[in-house]
């Protein structure tokens, strides 16, 4: 019987709770598949430390958002007892056969160098910013975008009470794939992300033809976005455990700008990491729960080396170098396409 140990990596993202469910409910049912999961991400493999993953274990954990086996951002490499050789000598001690690894790019390029190194290993893309090449859509992304919908809504009706121009941080480190869908969602008037920089004439210029309309703008901004002039993002946080800059806080940084040219009231929300918690949406909680099934038929075939990915309606397996290739942003047309009805 294959013995397979699953771990979550990275941010967490509603959904990853019904791919651990999905895997093991299809591997044990269908495969004859045993699991166990690590715990906290890549430490708990680098670790050997591991929890029994059997059917009543995943009971009705679909909704639950968050990650059972924890996560973190510790790499497979760090540590005395890290890389590929010592991560095979605790795979061997533990009688586990290959590792099922959740999580966003620097997983799925960790996962490429062990598979490199010989360790049997298969992948499930996750990410809220949906930036993951070669798959359509990543779990946690509806629901991310519906959080920050739902945060729109609600800042409209007391934008409007008080005539204030609002503008709402939403996250999206290199993509603006939030910020495009929930401003879209909500009917925000300007939507500001990392790929297309916006000068602050234009910002001003479609919050000031708002107002004159005698409405009360609103300014949705990915937390990767930037400034003509910023050489880098805004962080004033310092690194994450990937070496990236801790990013949040250019909402903070564009309202007083706006409330300065253009005399309106201006109020800044960073949404943050409600956008990561609780329930999935269906529709997260549906793909999750197909992408952890058909990870364990990756296992069955021993296709090493691959994630599963969306392509249309399909789940499909994709080599992870070829999902590392690029990032999936937001291209200029899918902006220009929003951007004619700005202000
Ligand atoms: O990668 C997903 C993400 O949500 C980014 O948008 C954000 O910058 C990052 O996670 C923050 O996560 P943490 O603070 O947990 O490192």
């Amino acid at each position: 019987m294959t013995k397979v140990g699953i771990l979550t990596s990275g941010g967490d993202c509603p959904g990853l709770n019904a791919v651990i469910r999905g895997a093991v409910l299809k591997g044990t049912t269908v495969h004859g598949q045993q699991f166990v999961g690590f715990l906290d991400g890549w430490r708990g493999l680098v670790e050997g430390n591991v929890m029994d993953l059997d059917r009543p274990t995943v009971r009705g954990l679909s909704h639950e958002g968050g990650t059972i086996l924890g996560t973190s951002r510790f790499g497979p490499y760090q540590g005395p007892n890290g890389g590929a050789e010592n991560i095979a000598r605790t795979l061997d001690r533990l009688g586990v056969d290959a590792v099922i690894a959740i999580g966003g790019e620097g997983t799925a390029a960790a996962s490429q160098r062990l598979y490199d190194e010989g360790i049997k290993i298969v992948g499930v893309p996750k990410t809220i910013d949906n930036d993951l090449d070669r798959t359509d859509y990543t779990f946690g992304f509806d629901t991310a975008v519906e959080i920050a919908t739902e945060a729109i809504d609600r800042l409209r009706t007391t934008g409007n009470s008080h005539k204030r121009c609002m503008v709402l941080e939403v996250m999206g480190r290199g993509a603006g794939w939030i910020a495009l869908h929930a401003g879209t969602a909500g009917g925000a008037h300007a939507i500001l992300i990392p790929e297309h920089p916006e000068t602050m004439e234009q910002i001003c210029a479609w919050v000031t033809s708002v107002r004159d309309r005698g409405r009360a703008p609103m300014v949705v901004v990915a937390e990767g976005f930037t400034l003509p002039g910023m050489t880098e993002v805004y962080s004033t946080k310092g690194l994450d455990g990937f070496d990236r800059p801790r990013l949040g806080g250019i909402g903070e940084v564009l309202a007083p700008m706006i409330e300065e040219r253009t005399g309106i009231e201006t109020r800044a929300t960073v949404l943050g990491y409600v956008q990561r918690g609780g329930v999935p949406t269906a529709f997260d909680r549906v793909l999750a729960t197909r992408l952890g099934m058909a990870v364990t038929d990756l296992v069955a075939r021993r296709q090493w080396g691959n994630m599963v990915a969306l392509h249309g309606t399909d789940i499909a397996a994709v080599h992870f170098d070829e999902a590392l290739v690029d990032h999936k942003r937001v291209p200029l047309e899918r902006y220009q396409e929003m951007r004619v009805i700005f202000g």
